[in-house]
């Protein structure tokens, strides 16, 4: 992909796993009509956690990585915000786009509005009303500070009217994330993962579970691996495990079942595990949407979502963290419980084009 042209510049950040799956469509779809200059926070650094997602879903090496990271939500947006804005005020991006609900997203547009400098949410609306998850707060900040709001889901206009949102601003696109879904879906296809675990199509289950108030409780973490281990009584159930978990299992000595647990995986590899899968059960929200456009069931492992569309058009259901919700919603499915699926409408693959002819119409 060719990163530069002639004209106005953009500025792109991303930080996190979700974030790199969103930026790859735009920039591709922004390519020849915009300098984009792509400044990659650091929050996420594993190996498998980011070069991966570069190298699969061709983005091109950021032009900086501020190396933000871990560290408490203070530590980790003031980092991002105090390097950032050194980037900002060097470059003279005329517009700064930002992703999801991350603390690299809201930092970012914490330090662009401070400088006056136009800032593009992509997945603004999405409300979950849980201010106890901090990706919530990253969302409401975003949004009410950004000066152009791309929505996915028509609910996600609604949600911010109400908050108050000039709806001039708001263009609902559709998903980002299911571009990049049928962008990929060759080597999806193509892909041997299933057989390299040692498993059958169609005869297990993939389970991740990373959300803070999950898995940093031992109660709570400890609670959904042992539903997870109950359910591995009747299908094989694998679970690649975030680094979050891993550190939190090993703090907590947790994670000696029968659960198949295995490092975190590539974008495509996790795609075809997700495409070959019985069932899906996760407190992730891009898993909510790709297992819609994959029409697979999806058992939430939260008590709240940003994407009810995914339940009411899709297969996802809320269970929560209560292990008795969990196993009765897993069984329901080994036992044919189905449901019809509709995707909602512009998830089509094209989000990305949308959106930067709206940002053509802004800044060129
Ligand atoms: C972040 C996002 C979350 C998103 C998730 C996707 C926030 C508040 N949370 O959560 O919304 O769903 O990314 O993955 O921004 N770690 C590593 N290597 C890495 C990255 C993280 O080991 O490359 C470990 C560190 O121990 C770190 C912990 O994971 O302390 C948490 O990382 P952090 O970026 O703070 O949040 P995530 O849980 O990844």
């Amino acid at each position: 992909m060719k990163k530069r042209a002639d004209g106005k510049k953009v500025m792109l950040v991303a930080g996190a796993r979700p974030n790199f799956v969103k930026i790859a469509p735009i920039m591709r779809a922004m390519d020849g009509r915009f300098e984009q200059f792509l400044v990659h926070t650091g929050q996420h650094f594993h190996v498998r956690m980011s070069k991966v997602f570069f190298d699969e879903l061709d983005i091109p090496e950021p032009d900086i990585n501020l190396e933000v990271g871990s560290g408490r939500h203070g530590e980790q947006t003031a980092a991002v915000m105090e390097r950032i804005e050194k980037v900002f005020i060097e470059q003279k991006p005329e517009l700064v786009l930002v992703v999801g609900d991350v603390n690299s997203t809201m930092a970012a547009t914490l330090a662009s509005s401070k400088l006056r400098i136009p800032v593009a949410h992509v997945e603004a609306g999405l409300c979950s009303f849980d201010r106890e998850m901090p990706e919530e707060i990253n969302r409401v900040v975003t949004d009410v500070l950004s000066d152009v709001l791309f929505t996915t889901e028509e609910i996600a206009g609604l949600n911010l009217a109400a908050e108050g949102i000039d709806k001039k601003k708001v263009h609902l696109v559709g998903d980002v994330m299911v571009d990049t879904l049928f962008d990929r879906m060759g080597a999806i296809d193509a892909c041997d993962v299933v057989e390299r675990l040692g498993l059958e199509p169609n005869e297990y289950a993939v389970a991740t579970i990373h959300r803070q108030s999950n898995a940093d409780d031992p109660k709570v973490l400890g609670t959904v691996l042992s539903a997870f281990d109950e359910i591995a009584d009747r299908i094989r159930v694998v679970f690649p495990c975030h680094p979050r978990t891993a550190k939190r299992m090993r703090e907590f000595g947790l994670g000696n079942g029968v659960v198949t647990i295995v490092e975190p995986l590539g974008y495509v590899d996790f795609m075809k595990l997700v495409k070959s899968s019985r069932l899906v059960m996760t407190d992730s929200g891009g898993l909510q949407v790709e297992t819609t456009v994959l029409e697979k069931p999806c058992i939430t492992l939260r008590g709240t979502t940003e994407r009810p569309v995914t339940i009411e058009k899709g297969s996802n259901v809320l269970a929560g963290t209560n292990p008795d919700i969990i196993i009765r919603q897993a069984f329901a499915v080994l036992e044919g419980a189905t449901k019809n699926i509709e995707v909602p409408k512009l998830w089509d693959g094209h989000a990305a084009e949308r959106i930067a002819n709206i940002i053509g119409e802004i800044v060129e």
